[in-house]
């Protein structure tokens, strides 16, 4: 399979931005289920405990209503005071295993969901880290964040209380149904009648909140995207006085969060109040045929007594099993979320027998190379050059001719559509990714740092380096003065992107981090386009020993820096128009003639 099938997994979401708000499909419950129990199940032993304690909780809140019936038979109605005495004891022991058990079920159910939620995630993450960089092209990260908060809290706060809930529940409906039923199954069959309704309206309540689940889960995504994005834009936002068209966009889409919110709310809400009106109507209507059945029939006091705490009790867990059911819906879509993410296709492995190669000459080779990012779009047509070992080759052209795009596909960040690349001779498809990737340091032209020390973001490059190497990479880049005037030098911590440096700074430590690599082959994507001139200067002869050796790509605007290369290319829509060296490029008085002398006219 292409990277090309790498798909869009973010519903679109911006009202006015983009074309509309999709709505996810209905879910596949059973399948998430299924997955969701493959992570579970890893703690089979704990919620085996798990459930023992919850059999025992269960049957002591049954059991504790049932000895209504001969503590009142036996002990009540023949006036017996110390057996009386000693079944409240009886019952306050069933009580408080009851409540041992349940308050263990509880913690161990914790740690049982806490395990299970954290494999995921990480899962999640390295799934994530093994994603085409296509993927990240076209998915907001505001909405992958969601994925990895949002839609994981639910999922945790659901196995944490609901999944536990619903078993409890269901079996306490069980076991209230068969005891009803051994007391008097008539009268079990006057409380059946309103059960039915009692179904009937939950599912409906159920189907509609289901469908409003989904979609808020969405609609938070979309707000988180949206946050995001005007959180790392703002500057921009703030320069063109963007600020209340945002915060209308922004009111939009909140509004839509919170009309779901509302909806799903209303509905999962509406349903306790239902189902207990249904309940208390019950209620009466069994108090009375029982009365009568007591009259007429002589059914025992005591187990009226018991039948009528059972039929209260009826109610609740029809409730808690319809309102459970509804955070394992929004758990559900959550994780159906989440698996998403985990169904998209990985990098393509490599290739079978591709071979792990450690040292490179860095003779680079395209051959009539053919790339999209998109089927419909054709950027580059027929590339075929060839870099010798060592040779420094340039690649210079307009805005948008193709020059990052070519550089992308070394790395293989994309994989083209026809053609071949080969490093010395070897087609870079039979190389191990890893490896392939070892042999090249890219500049690339946005930079980046992580929060981290300006000395470990240097080693990024390789991390073997030792902390001599990392400062003699600084200062042949020219990094190693400012570095010096920072706080703490070396051991400065760089946060948010090396927010407060410059973008030129920034750059020499990108080139830094180049240098420690060592690498065959070497790109540099508009690396020294933020730097000034004189500083370009100074640098230059450490750039020209960086590229001593090696074969290196330089892509520049500024053309003044890639005069001495041994080969120019001159890029126009995906195409090589000129190539040569700096003189015969300006003999021909082409498209470089151009691009040159205009610079300097
Ligand atoms: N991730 C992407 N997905 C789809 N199309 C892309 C992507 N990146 C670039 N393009 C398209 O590919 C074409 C070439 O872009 P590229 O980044 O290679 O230009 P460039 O020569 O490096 O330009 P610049 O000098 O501005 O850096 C552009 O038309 C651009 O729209
Ligand atoms: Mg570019």
């Amino acid at each position: 399979m292409s990277e090309s099938s790498t798909t869009k997994i973010t519903p679109s979401g911006l009202p006015g931005r983009r074309s509309r708000i999709s709505v996810e499909k209905p879910k596949n419950s059973k399948q998430v289920i299924l997955r969701l129990w493959k992570y579970l199940s890893q703690q089979k032993l704990l919620l085996i405990i798990v459930l023992l304690l919850l059999l025992i909780n269960t049957g002591a809140t049954l059991a504790g209503s049932y000895l209504l019936r001969p503590i009142i038979n036996k002990y009540i109605i023949p006036h017996n005071v110390p057996g009386l005495i000693k079944m409240i004891f009886f019952l306050l022991g069933i009580y408080i295993a009851g409540s041992l058990a349940s308050i263990w079920q509880n913690r161990l159910m914790i740690a049982v969901a806490q395990k299970t939620v954290g494999t995921i995630r990480a899962d999640l993450f390295s799934k994530l880290q093994s994603l085409p960089v296509k993927f990240f092209d076209i998915n907001s990260h505001g909405d992958l964040m969601s994925r990895f908060t949002n839609d994981i809290d639910n999922v945790s706060d659901s196995l944490n209380t609901s999944v536990l809930q619903l078993f409890t529940s269901t079996i306490t409906l069980v076991g209230i149904f068969v005891l009803m039923i051994y007391i008097s199954p008539l009268l079990t069959l006057v409380t059946l009648i309103i059960v039915p309704l009692m179904l009937w309206v939950a599912s409906l309540i159920i189907k509609k909140s289901k469908t409003f689940f989904t979609t808020q889960q969405v609609a938070i995504g979309t707000v988180n995207g949206y946050v995001e994005e005007m959180i790392t834009g703002q500057k921009v936002v703030k320069v063109f006085c963007y600020e209340e068209s945002a915060a209308k966009e922004f009111e939009m889409i909140n509004y839509d969060l919170r009309d779901k919110g509302t909806q799903a709310q209303f509905y999962s809400g509406a349903m306790m109040p239902i189902i207990q009106n249904l309940n208390t109507i019950n209620f009466a209507l069994t108090a009375t045929v029982g009365g009568l059945l007591a009259i007429l029939k002589g059914l025992d006091l005591g187990g009226l007594a018991a039948f009528l705490q059972y039929s209260r009790q009826f109610g609740r867990p029809v409730n808690e099993i319809s309102s459970q059911y509804n955070n394992l819906q929004s758990a559900l879509a959550g994780a159906e979320r989440i698996f998403q993410i985990m169904d998209q296709i990985p990098e393509i492995p490599d290739a079978d027998g591709a071979i792990d190669m450690t040292h490179a000459k860095g003779d680079v080779q395209f051959n009539d190379v053919t790339f999209s990012y998109d089927a419909d779009k054709i950027i580059l047509k027929n590339i075929s050059f060839a870099a010798k070992a060592g040779q420094k080759i340039a690649l210079v052209g307009s805005t948008g001719a193709g020059k990052t795009t070519i550089m992308n596909l070394l790395p293989r960040f994309y994989d083209i559509q026809s053609g071949h690349i080969t490093i010395d001779g070897i087609d870079i498809k039979n190389i191990q990714r890893k490896s392939l990737r070892r042999l090249l340091a890219i500049v690339l032209q946005d930079t980046h740092l992580f929060t981290a020390t300006v000395m470990e973001n240097i080693r990024y490059g390789r991390l073997a380096a030792t902390d001599e190497e990392v400062i003699e990479a600084a200062t042949l880049a020219g990094a190693d003065s400012f570095i010096k005037r920072m706080p703490k030098g070396y051991q400065t911590v760089l946060e948010n992107d090396g927010g407060n440096l410059s973008q030129g700074q920034r750059q020499l430590l990108n080139i830094a981090r180049a240098t420690v690599a060592k690498p065959a082959i070497l790109i540099l994507d508009e690396a020294t386009s933020s730097i000034d001139t004189r500083t370009e200067v100074i640098i230059q002869k450490g750039m020209d020993a960086l590229m001593q050796g090696r074969t290196s790509f330089v892509i520049a605007h500024r053309l003044s820096t890639v005069r001495n290369a041994d080969e120019i290319m001159v890029l126009e829509n995906g195409e090589i128009i000129e190539r040569g060296n700096h003189e015969n490029l300006l003999k021909q008085k082409g498209k470089y003639f151009e691009l040159y002398t205009g610079q300097f006219d």
